[in-house]
């Protein structure tokens, strides 16, 4: 049986290259440091280019390696070409974090369609536009990678006024075991990252309306998370550390899913 000689070792990223949807802020914008404070090269990709710029002169301060790329995932093509300058400038992405994300709080009734639309083509389709455009080059290049689709506890339960969230997050759940079950034999994993309630742009109602207040008086840890409480679940599925696994889905809540109430 093989062994690690160096754990610490393990969750090491040095010479790879990591492409992080959905940069611009929040959960993602934290990804980007801590892929690059592991040692990759990291692509920060989102619509808005000044957040980026800002991120990446942070980043680059620390002497850490991030390359700013404009992209929209809900336009393919605006992913092709994103992967294209990436693979010129940083070299083939082999780790790709899908946390391009937004949310509509309406109610099933006050949906429009077009807010159906937005939020199903930003987190599933983007999260299937970004993943077949890098396992494809994999796929061609024969190389091994590794997929982190950024889930949700409301893809696990659901939540008032967030329809159309919580079916594209099931449904992301559902794309990672079913693209593990296709990408795995090419040597690329796909797993899932659930993240309980974190205070972001997304989530600022929830800490208006006092709806995060009543998932904290619920959740086990009686506390929203700190971006760094995902730190380890990110390293894990990105490196090969977590070598066996795929189709997994590894949630990091304080244990709101497990509450009782
Ligand atoms: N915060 C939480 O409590 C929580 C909990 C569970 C899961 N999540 C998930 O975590 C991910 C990040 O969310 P967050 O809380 O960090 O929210 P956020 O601060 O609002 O960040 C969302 C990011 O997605 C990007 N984005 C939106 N539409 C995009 C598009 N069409 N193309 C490219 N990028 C796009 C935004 O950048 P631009 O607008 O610049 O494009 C922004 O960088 C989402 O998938 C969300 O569902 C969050």
């Amino acid at each position: 049986m093989g062994s690690t000689s160096n754990p610490g070792d393990l969750v090491a990223l040095s010479g790879k290259t990591a492409l992080v949807t959905g940069a611009s802020s929040g959960l993602g914008r934290h990804f980007v440091k801590v892929l690059a404070r592991a040692g990759a090269t990291v692509a920060a990709a989102a619509r808005r280019l000044d957040r980026l710029e800002t991120l990446a002169d942070e980043c680059r301060a620390e002497g850490l390696r991030v390359l700013v790329v404009p992209a929209d995932v809900t336009d393919r093509v605006s992913i092709f070409t994103a992967l294209q300058r990436i693979e010129e400038q940083a070299g083939r992405v082999t780790i790709l974090v899908n946390a391009a994300g937004i949310s509509v709080n309406k109610s099933f009734l006050d949906h429009e369609e077009q807010d159906y639309d937005q939020v199903v083509d930003t987190n599933l389709k983007g999260t299937w536009n970004a993943t077949q455009a890098v396992a494809r080059r994999l796929v061609a290049a024969k190389q091994p990678g590794a997929i982190v689709n950024v889930g949700s506890i409301f893809g696990h339960r659901v939540a008032g006024n967030a329809s159309s969230y919580c079916a594209s997050k099931a449904a992301v759940l559902h794309l990672t075991r079913a693209l593990s079950l296709e990408l795995t034999r090419y040597g690329i994993r796909v797993n899932a990252l659930s993240p309980g309630l974190f205070h972001t742009e997304m989530t600022e109602q929830m800490f208006q309306s006092g709806f995060a207040e009543s998932l904290i008086k619920r959740t086990p840890a009686r506390r929203a998370g700190d971006p760094a409480d995902l730190d380890g679940a990110l390293l894990l599925l990105a490196s090969d550390a977590s070598r066996y696994m795929s189709g997994s889905v590894v949630v990091v809540d304080g244990g709101t899913l497990n509450s009782s109430l």
